[in-house]
């Protein structure tokens, strides 16, 4: 998700300075911004020019510090509140006091995040969606200490990339992972309770509802350990049943399949990363653990 924001910020002509977490890491997020870009290239819809231009606004580093200079600082790392803590910590020790820092949580709460720093005033979500350079909807969360004129200025950031932003109070899941969340809660247990298959699932919403993708194909997407804590954390908070994990996603997320970044989730893929199913055999053994926990 890094590698799209930066992205999709340094195509608007914004400078930006990534910070990954190891040397692996910053491979994994360079490789995703060189084949997205290289796609659109491919596509005729950035010259290499363009192509070389963009990447040339974007510095990779392992060193947080890096960012010490920087107006704003998004936040995406893992959805762990205690890891979002001690870098909100880092970042407000580090950076200018005017600098605002922006969090891609999807589902913690951002007033905890705000209140830890010394600014809470400063700090906003910035909720994006995955795929980030394809997706137009950027949500921007206020929490009821939020300046009014660092909300402005985000909508006004998201409006310059091109983006459309919708604005929410601090409430887990915003708006739209709100309402998605349990449906694709629904399909996992309706995999689970074996009512339907994946295929099936995936199918009916496709070409039932004209949904993209179907919504086992999403929960891939989107990365099943994401989509775990995001349930969880909007279950804990809101004691509603609908985003009560199905279990076989925190089973699934035990084993490592965690969906198209590891090459495995509800499908499985050519390789991590990839969005290419793999059919025939080697799919129906993919699919033999969901089975398997399907039979349980
Ligand atoms: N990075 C950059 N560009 C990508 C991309 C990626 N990972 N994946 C696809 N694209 C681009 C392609 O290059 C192509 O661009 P073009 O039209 O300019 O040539 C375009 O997107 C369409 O791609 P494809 O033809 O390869 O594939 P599809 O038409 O099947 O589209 C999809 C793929 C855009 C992922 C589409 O299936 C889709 O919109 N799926 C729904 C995604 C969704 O709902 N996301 C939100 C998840 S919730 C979330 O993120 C919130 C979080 O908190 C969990």
């Amino acid at each position: 998700m890094g590698a799209g924001i930066a992205e999709v910020l340094a195509r608007s002509g914004v400078e930006v300075v990534g910070v990954e977490v190891d040397d692996a890491g910053l491979e994994r997020g360079k490789g995703h911004i060189e084949a997205s870009t290289g796609k659109a290239v491919a596509r005729g819809k950035l010259t290499e020019a363009e192509q070389k231009e963009l990447v040339g606004r974007i510095s990779f580093g392992t060193d947080v510090t890096a960012v010490k200079d920087c107006e704003l600082v998004i936040e995406a790392i893992p959805e762990r509140m205690e890891l979002k803590r001690e870098l909100f910590t880092a970042l407000d020790g580090l950076l200018a006091p005017e600098a605002v820092i922006a969090t891609n949580t999807s589902a913690l709460s951002v007033t905890e995040l705000a209140t830890g720093t010394s600014r809470p005033s400063r700090v906003v979500g910035l909720h994006w969606f995955n795929p980030a350079p394809v997706m137009g909807l950027v949500e921007v969360v206020r929490t009821v200490v939020t300046d009014p004129s660092v909300v402005e200025d985000v909508e006004a950031l998201v409006a310059r990339i091109g983006k459309t932003d919708v604005t929410a109070g601090d409430r887990a899941g915003f708006i739209a992972n709100a309402l998605l969340f349990g449906y694709l809660n629904n399909a996992v247990r309706m995999l689970e309770s074996r009512y339907a298959t994946a295929d099936d699932i995936d199918a009916a919403m496709r070409f039932g509802c004209g949904h993209p993708m179907g919504p086992l194909a999403l929960l891939d997407l989107i990365g099943l350990d994401s989509a775990y804590e995001i349930l969880d954390t909007m279950y804990h908070q809101t004691r509603d049943h609908l985003h009560a994990p199905s279990p076989i996603l925190k089973q699934l997320v035990t084993a490592g399949f965690l969906g198209r970044k590891t090459g495995r989730g509800f499908y499985s893929y050519e390789e991590p990363d990839s969005p290419k199913v793999v059919s025939g055999a080697a799919a129906a053994e993919a699919a033999e653990p969901v089975r398997r926990i399907g039979r349980v």
